[in-house]
């Protein structure tokens, strides 16, 4: 009798899956948890193919809002995807950070591709969020050496990161495999309160800024993109009000100024009431 692969158990109802375990002698059950732990440990490395799927919990038919924000950045080179906390901005935004770096876009993908292997920079308010956050998700837990793969970015196209000073456990750049190109993107992990001058200088692909800015470091971002066609996407609860910012995205939001008021108040015309 051949021996049952693991794949064959993994097709067995689950109510047989455990009486067939049993009945296996010890051996061939040690090599199915091999083969068990084997399939956990690459499923934890591609963590980007859980989301947005055809079906199940994750199924981007639940997510209109999240598709039509990645689908606009076809035709808008900046784009905001605003919301309450814990309503999946950051996942939209390292999901969409991701394929870019990699190149490897799943078919359904309705957004923007580029065809090259990309520079990008994702930031978020201070260097401790910036960790907590956007590495954390993009990386796996920061500081644990163990789970360095297991976030959004593939494990096994990460090629190499490199260590930020004055921060523990903090990552600055991160070296990511172009699938289709065979090529190399970097993607480099900034925070607002190093300051504007921390986002001048080079030209951009991609910039993910992660919370609101102020608009003078958010019009450098829009700088760095002006030569390559490069995309900016901000994530942000909009916790400060109807900034200056805010306002470029919802200027149908903008108070009425008093000038327009004044003005739309018009005296009927003389001799009116006589008609
Ligand atoms: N498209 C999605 N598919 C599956 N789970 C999602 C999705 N969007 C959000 N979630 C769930 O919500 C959690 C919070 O998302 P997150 O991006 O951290 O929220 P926010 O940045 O808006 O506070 C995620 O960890 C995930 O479990
Ligand atoms: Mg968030």
């Amino acid at each position: 009798m051949t021996e049952l692969s693991f794949e064959d158990l993994c097709r067995k109802p689950r109510a047989e899956i455990l009486s067939t375990l049993q009945q296996m002698h010890l051996p061939a059950q040690l090599r199915m948890l091999e083969a068990m732990k084997d399939w956990l440990r690459k499923k934890n490395r591609r963590r980007v193919d859980r989301y947005f799927t055809d079906s199940g919990k994750a199924a981007r038919s639940g997510y209109p809002k999240q598709m039509q924000f990645f689908e606009l950045g076809r035709t808008h080179q900046e784009r905001g995807l605003f919301g309450g906390n814990r309503s999946g901005k950051t996942l939209c935004g390292t999901y969409e950070d991701t394929l870019h770096l990699t190149g490897e876009y799943p078919d359904f993908w309705p957004g923007y591709r580029f065809d090259r292997p990309i520079d990008a920079w994702a930031a978020g308010d201070t260097g401790k969020t910036t960790r907590d956050v956007l590495q954390a998700t993009l990386l796996g837990k920061p500081g644990d050496t163990s789970a360095f793969g297991t976030g959004m970015i593939p494990g096994d196209r990460i090629l190499r990161v490199t260590v930020k000073h004055g921060l523990a456990d903090a990552v600055e750049t991160i070296f990511v495999r172009h699938v289709p190109t065979g090529g190399v993107s970097t993607l480099q992990l900034k925070s607002y309160d190093q300051g504007r001058e921390a986002f001048q200088g080079t030209a951009n692909d991609l910039i993910h800024l992660d919370e609101e800015p102020d608009l003078e470091i958010y019009t450098e971002c829009l700088l760095r993109l002006m030569t390559t066609n490069g995309r900016l996407i901000l994530t942000a609860t909009p916790l400060r009000g109807l900034t200056d910012l805010m306002l470029q995205f919802m200027p149908h939001l903008a108070p009425a100024p008093d000038v327009v008021e004044a003005a739309s108040w018009q005296a009927p015309p003389e001799g009116a009431e006589d008609e």
